[in-house]
Formats: structure tokens, sequence, C-alpha cells
């Protein structure tokens, strides 16, 4: 926590006043390092509500591409935009947000359930944080418990399955309520029953929010509205499910090998 971040904005910056999620990528160039770039003159727009999936090859750049809109750095060439607004010219903080992030280990901490939930905003009430539970199909395994949302957690929510995890971080997601959301889903199998749950978990924490999910789920995929397949340091085949199965190219390869 003491380390210093990589990317600072300047003590003058602008607040990004409240968005509505329309995200723009402008010839944008990419490297963690100056000799190795990972992506290359990448543009795309992506208008507001959208949800976006990434596919791709293992280190092909799409969790690259969600860390640059979230600014964690800083990139090489070309512009990044949100609403217009180059995310170079604003106020990290503010930027940050308006953002929800979840990664692959939706992290838990010690605490109460409700603690958990919660921390998607300090100041929520008690009617807040269940209907947020209820919005992402959290509340019924919460309400099972024997303590309900006074369940206490460690630190890794070992009390919790891989997919009650997910839906008490979607719960807080939802209660935060970000205009733009970043999904890196996980990979690790759930029973069939808190699947569905978590598939439909994640379609309501979509509704009416950018997305870009980093989609291993099928149903994920297949309830964008545009996939991008990442590849070569670009997209290199962009559209809806139903057109990218029909063109039998890059996507239609990589889920005959994905899920055959
Ligand atoms: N922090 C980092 N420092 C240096 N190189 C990195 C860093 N993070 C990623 N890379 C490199 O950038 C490239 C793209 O990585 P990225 O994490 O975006 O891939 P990905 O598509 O998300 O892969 P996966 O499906 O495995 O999560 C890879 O070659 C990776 O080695
Ligand atoms: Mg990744």
């Amino acid at each position: 926590m003491d380390t210093e971040p990589v990317v600072v904005s300047a003590a003058d910056a602008p607040q990004l006043a409240p968005v509505k999620g329309n995200v723009e990528f402008k010839n944008v160039t990419f490297g963690y390092t100056a000799d190795t770039p990972v992506l290359n003159d990448v543009s795309f727009n992506v208008t507001a509500g959208e949800t976006i999936a990434l596919v791709g090859a293992t280190g092909a750049g799409k969790s690259t591409i969600v860390n640059l809109l979230s600014r964690f750095y800083d990139i090489n060439g070309g512009s990044i935009l949100i609403d217009g607004v180059d995310i170079r010219g604003v106020n990290i903080e503010s930027l940050r947000r308006q953002m929800g992030i979840m990664t692959q280990d939706s992290y838990i901490f010690s605490g109460t359930i409700r603690d958990n939930i919660a921390y998607g905003k300090l100041d929520a009430t008690e009617e807040e944080i269940v209907a947020a539970a209820k919005a992402v199909h959290a509340h019924d395994f919460i309400s099972r418990l024997k303590d309900g949302y006074d369940t206490k957690l460690t630190a890794r929510g070992g009390e919790l399955s891989n997919g009650q995890r997910q839906l008490v971080a979607f719960a807080r997601t939802m209660l935060s309520n970000p205009h733009i959301l970043v999904l890196d889903e996980a990979t690790s199998s759930i029973d069939t029953k808190t699947e569905l749950l978590v598939q439909a978990g994640i379609r309501d924490l979509l509704k009416g929010r950018t997305s870009f999910v980093i989609a291993h789920r099928l149903s994920t995929i297949q309830n964008a509205d545009r996939i991008f397949v990442i590849d070569d340091g670009g997209i290199v085949e962009s559209g809806s499910p139903a057109d990218l199965m029909a063109k039998k190219g890059a996507y239609y390869k990589l889920r005959q090998a994905q899920f055959a």
C-alpha cells in the first residue's frame, strides 16, 4: 500500500464529470516495456450501454486493454476518451470512482457479508444492501446461511463457494452502481446451480452500463452486443456473436478450439 502509483494525475486536473459511458480508443499503442509492444494502433468505439466481450488467447492483451481504460498505465501513443474526454486530462480518482472493476479473484476481506457488500457504497442503508444482493441473485443463498448477512468471512472467503464469493462481489459492484464495468471472468468451475445464479447475476449487473467482459463463459459471450477478438497486438475481428459465428473466421476458430 506504500508503493507509489505509476500513474498520477496533475494536482490541478479537473474532475471527470458523471459519464454516460461512451468509450473510444484512438490509435492506441502500448507496451509494458519499451522493447515489447503489446497493443499496436488499436482503435474502437463503444456506445454507452453496450456489452463488449473480449476474447483471445492467453497473453493476447485483453486485460491490458481494460487496465488502460482505468489508466493503470499511460499509453505510448494515441488517446483513450470517455464521453469524448481524454482520460489523461482528468483526476484519476474521479475516473476510477465511475468504474466497477471485478477481477478473477473476487476479492473478499475479513468481516461480515454485509460489510463485504457495503464496501461498494460505504454509506449504504440496509435496504440498499439487500436490494443490491437481490438484484444479482445473491440474497437467497445469503438468507439461507445461519447468520445471514451477519455471516463472518475470513480474508479469502473460504466459508463460501467460488460462485457464492462471486455473487457477493457482484452485489458490492451493483451497490456502487458504476457507469462502466469491467469484468474479468473467473474460469473456475462452479456447480451447475450456482453457475445459473452467477449467469443471471452477470446479466442483471451488465444492464444499462457500458461493460467490458473478458469472457470465458459461453453464455456471457453469446449475450454480448459485440465481440472483440484480440490477437497480434490488436482487434483482429469484431461483430455480433451471430455474425462472427456465420463468418467462420477468428472467433469461430477460437470457439471450435475452446469448446470442442
Ligand atoms: N504488468 C506487466 N508487466 C509486463 N508485461 C506484462 C504485464 N502484464 C501483462 N504483460 C504482458 O502483456 C501481454 C498481454 O498480457 P495480458 O495480461 O493483457 O493478456 P490477456 O489477454 O489478459 O491474457 P489472459 O487470458 O491469460 O488473462 C503478455 O505478453 C504479458 O506477458
Ligand atoms: Mg487477462
